[in-house]
């Protein structure tokens, strides 16, 4: 039987090795609990009040959102502010909801951000995050 390794581009291999060494050496209750929170789906509604339109907020939404790896949407609303769900695994989700309430994109003033309608999913609903108009 030929080594697995051998067979994988080095790259890949490089990629796999280093992301699986960390687990190898965590396998106490503090890394059962972030695994477990890693599985587990969560959903929030949100709305971003401050200067949040006109300043490509959504635009930047939706690559912070991508780069993280969560999914939904994002719109303006008539009211001058944005809004819109996440979905993903809940410390992907929370990431998201600290990036809508205190980084926003470069030229935005968050004053506020409301979350509502938190919950644990089965399953995802959208298959990507986009903007809604
Ligand atoms: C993104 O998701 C929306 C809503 O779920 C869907 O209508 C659209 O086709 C998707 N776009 C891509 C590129 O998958």
């Amino acid at each position: 039987m030929a080594p697995l390794p051998l067979l994988l581009p080095l790259p890949l291999l490089g990629a796999s090795v280093s992301r699986l060494l960390p687990r190898l050496h965590g396998r106490g209750s503090a890394a059962a609990a972030a695994m477990s929170t890693a599985r587990t789906l969560k959903s929030v509604d949100y709305e971003v009040f401050g200067r949040v339109q006109g300043v490509c907020f959504r635009m930047y939404a939706e690559g912070e959102a991508k780069k993280m790896g969560v999914v939904g949407w994002v719109k303006n609303t008539r009211q001058g502010t944005v809004t819109g769900q996440v979905q993903g695994p809940e410390d992907k989700v929370n990431s998201m909801k600290t990036w809508l309430s205190k980084v926003g994109s470069p030229s935005s003033r968050i004053d506020r951000a409301d979350f509502s309608n938190e919950k644990t999913i089965s399953e995802l609903e959208y298959t990507n995050f986009s903007v809604k108009y």
